[in-house]
């Protein structure tokens, strides 16, 4: 049996975040989708929010559940006992990142991480750009699951 762990901020999650979760869930026996709990971050969904999106949307996918962590995602990992990290790449722009994130992951617990290419139609989607295009009152129609659009147009127009 397989656990791969999908770690991010999902503020908010994205259909890029969806197709990568979704491709998870083929691949691998469980899948652990963890939102990190990141009190230096100012995010726009509280942890609770987040996870309870993410639980709603999926409820389709039977080997996924929804965790949080905060601290090191490695120890978080280790005591879950999670077999490989995943992670998506849309472009070169995070490959820097992530291939050291992935690297220095693997130093400090042996845990590897394995990386899925984004779909093209996702390769210029992010929580921040669809955070920013809500908050100004633009369509996010597409780019995020519709319980997404509801739940920003509540924090955007109440
Ligand atoms: O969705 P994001 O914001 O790209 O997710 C980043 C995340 C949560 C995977 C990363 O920030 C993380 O692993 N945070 C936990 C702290 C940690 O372990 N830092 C050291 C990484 S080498």
């Amino acid at each position: 049996m397989t656990l791969a762990l999908c770690p991010g901020s999902f503020d908010p999650v994205t259909n890029g975040h969806l197709d990568i979760l979704e491709r998870a869930s083929a691949h691998f026996d469980q899948v652990l989708v963890a939102v990190v709990a990141n009190p230096s971050k100012n995010s726009l969904f509280s942890l609770t929010e987040r996870q309870k999106i993410l639980a709603s949307v999926l409820s389709i996918y039977e080997n996924c559940r929804v965790d949080s962590f905060e601290g090191l995602l490695v120890d978080y990992a280790s005591r879950e006992n999670v077999d490989v990290i995943v992670k998506g790449l849309r472009a070169v722009t995070d490959f820097d990142y992530e291939i050291q994130m992935a690297q220095m992951n693997c130093r400090l617990s042996g845990i590897d991480t394995c990386f899925f290419p984004a779909r093209n139609e996702h390769s210029y989607l992010s929580a921040s750009l669809v955070r920013e295009i809500a908050r100004y009152g633009g369509k996010v129609e597409g780019l995020v699951p519709p319980p997404v659009e509801e739940a920003l147009r509540m924090k955007f127009t109440g």
